[in-house]
C-alpha cells in the first residue's frame, strides 16, 4: 500500500501525501544536464534507461510519495500516426490530421510505437526508491487530445469553430478512446499504480458541449481504469463546475486548478481532492510560499487531501523551495 492510495481510499495516513505535476522536468539541473545531451524530446521519452532516470530524479531529492512517468500526453496522436514535434520555446507542433490513416491505425502499430513507455514503467516500478510509493501513469483526456490533433488552438488560446462537427468526428472520438484504453491497460500491466487523466483544455469548451466532448468520454475512460483495479485522478483544468464534473465522471480523486476557490470545493465536493496551489507560489520567498501552502492544508484539513499544485512546476522554480515546501507539508499536523 501507499500513502496516496490510502488517502484516495479514505484510510488514515501518517502524513499528507504529496507529489507535483511536472516534478520531473525543466527546473532540475540534473534533468537539464540529460536534456542538453538529448535534443530530441520524443527520443528522450522513448529511451527507457534515460526516461527512468528522469522519472526518479525528484524522488532522490524530495520526500515525495509518487513518481510520474517522464512521458507526454501527445504520445497518443504520435501512436495514431500523426507527426508530433516539440519545438524549443514554441511547444508542440502536430502535422495535418489524416483521418484515413489515424482511423485505420491497427492496435499493433499503437503498441509498437508505445512499447518503450511500457518498458520505462516496467523497469522504473522495480526500483527500490519506489517501494511503498506510487508510479503514476497518465493519459490526456479525449477532449484535450482532440484539440491537439485537430490543430485548432490559436496562439490566443481560443478555439476555432471548425473544431466541431467534422464528418469523421464520431469515429475520431471513438478511436481516441480506444487508444487511451490500450495505453492505460499497458501502463497498468507494466506497473503504473495510479492513472492521472489530464484535461488541460477543459476550460475552453462551451457549457452545452461538455457532455459530448468531456463528460461522456472521460466517464468511460475512468470506468475502464477502475475496472483494472487502479485509481483514476482527473484534472479538468479550469472547468466551470468541478462539482458537476465529479458527479458525472466519478473519478477516484480530483485535481483542482489554482483559480478555483478551494473553500467552495471543500464545501461542495466529497471525493478526495488533489492540488490547487498556484505554481507561482514556489517563486515567492519562503514565508509567503508556506503561507499559501498552509491555506490549502487548513482548508482541506477535514478532507482527504493530496498536496500538489494547480498546474505544473514552473521551469524557473528553485529546487530548494520545492524541498522546503515538501518538508513543511510532511510535518504539517
Ligand atoms: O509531470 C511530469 O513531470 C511528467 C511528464 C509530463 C510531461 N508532459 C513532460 C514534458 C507530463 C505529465 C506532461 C503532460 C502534458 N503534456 C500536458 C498536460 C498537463 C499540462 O501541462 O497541462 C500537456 C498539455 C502536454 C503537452 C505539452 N508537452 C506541451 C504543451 C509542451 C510544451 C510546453 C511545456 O509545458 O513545456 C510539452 C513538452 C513537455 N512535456 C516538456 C516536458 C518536460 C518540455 C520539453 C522540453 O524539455 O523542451
Amino acid at each position: 500500500m501507499s500513502l496516496l492510495k490510502d488517502c484516495i481510499n479514505k484510510k488514515k495516513t501518517s502524513s499528507i501525501p504529496i507529489w507535483f505535476m511536472r516534478q520531473a522536468g525543466r527546473y532540475l539541473p540534473e534533468f537539464r544536464d540529460i536534456r542538453s545531451k538529448n535534443t530530441d524530446f520524443i527520443k528522450l521519452c522513448l529511451n527507457p534507461p534515460l526516461s527512468k532516470e528522469i522519472t526518479i530524479q525528484p524522488l532522490k531529492r524530495f520526500k515525495i510519495d509518487a513518481a510520474i512517468i517522464f512521458s507526454d500526453i501527445l504520445f497518443i496522436p504520435y501512436a495514431l500516426g500523426q507527426s508530433v514535434e516539440f519545438e524549443k520555446n514554441f511547444g508542440p507542433k502536430l502535422g495535418e490530421l489524416d483521418y484515413g490513416h489515424v482511423l485505420n491505425t491497427p492496435d499493433e502499430d499503437i503498441l509498437l510505437k508505445l512499447n518503450p513507455i511500457y518498458e520505462l514503467i516496467k523497469i522504473t516500478s522495480k526500483e527500490k526508491i519506489l517501494d511503498n510509493k506510487d508510479l503514476i501513469g497518465f493519459v490526456g483526456a479525449t477532449w484535450t487530445i482532440m484539440v491537439y490533433m485537430l490543430n485548432r488552438i490559436s496562439p490566443k488560446k481560443k478555439l476555432d469553430d471548425n473544431i466541431y462537427n467534422h464528418p469523421n468526428e464520431k469515429e475520431l472520438i471513438r478511436k481516441i478512446i480506444h487508444a487511451q484504453k490500450i495505453h492505460i491497460k499497458n501502463q497498468v500491466e507494466n506497473g503504473a499504480s495510479i492513472i492521472q487523466i489530464f484535461d488541460s483544455w477543459a476550460g475552453l469548451l462551451e457549457e452545452e458541449k461538455k457532455n459530448k466532448y468531456i463528460y461522456q468520454p472521460t466517464k468511460e475512460v475512468v470506468e475502464y481504469t477502475k475496472s483494472l483495479g487502479v485509481e483514476a485522478i482527473c484534472f479538468p483544468r479550469n472547468i466551470k463546475s468541478y462539482k458537476e464534473y465529479c458527479d458525472i465522471v466519478n473519478p477516484s480523486a480530483i485535481n483542482i486548478d489554482y483559480e478555483v476557490d478551494p473553500k467552495k470545493i471543500a464545501e461542495n465536493i466529497n471525493i478526495p481532492i488533489q492540488g490547487g496551489m498556484d505554481p507561482k507560489c514556489l517563486l515567492l520567498d519562503k514565508d509567503e510560499m508556506l503561507k499559501n501552502a498552509k491555506k490549502y492544508l487548513e482548508i482541506f484539513k477535514n478532507h482527504k487531501y493530496i498536496f500538489n499544485l494547480g498546474h505544473g512546476v514552473m521551469p524557473e522554480t528553485n529546487p530548494d523551495n520545492v524541498k522546503i515546501l515538501v518538508d513543511f507539508v510532511k510535518d504539517f499536523k
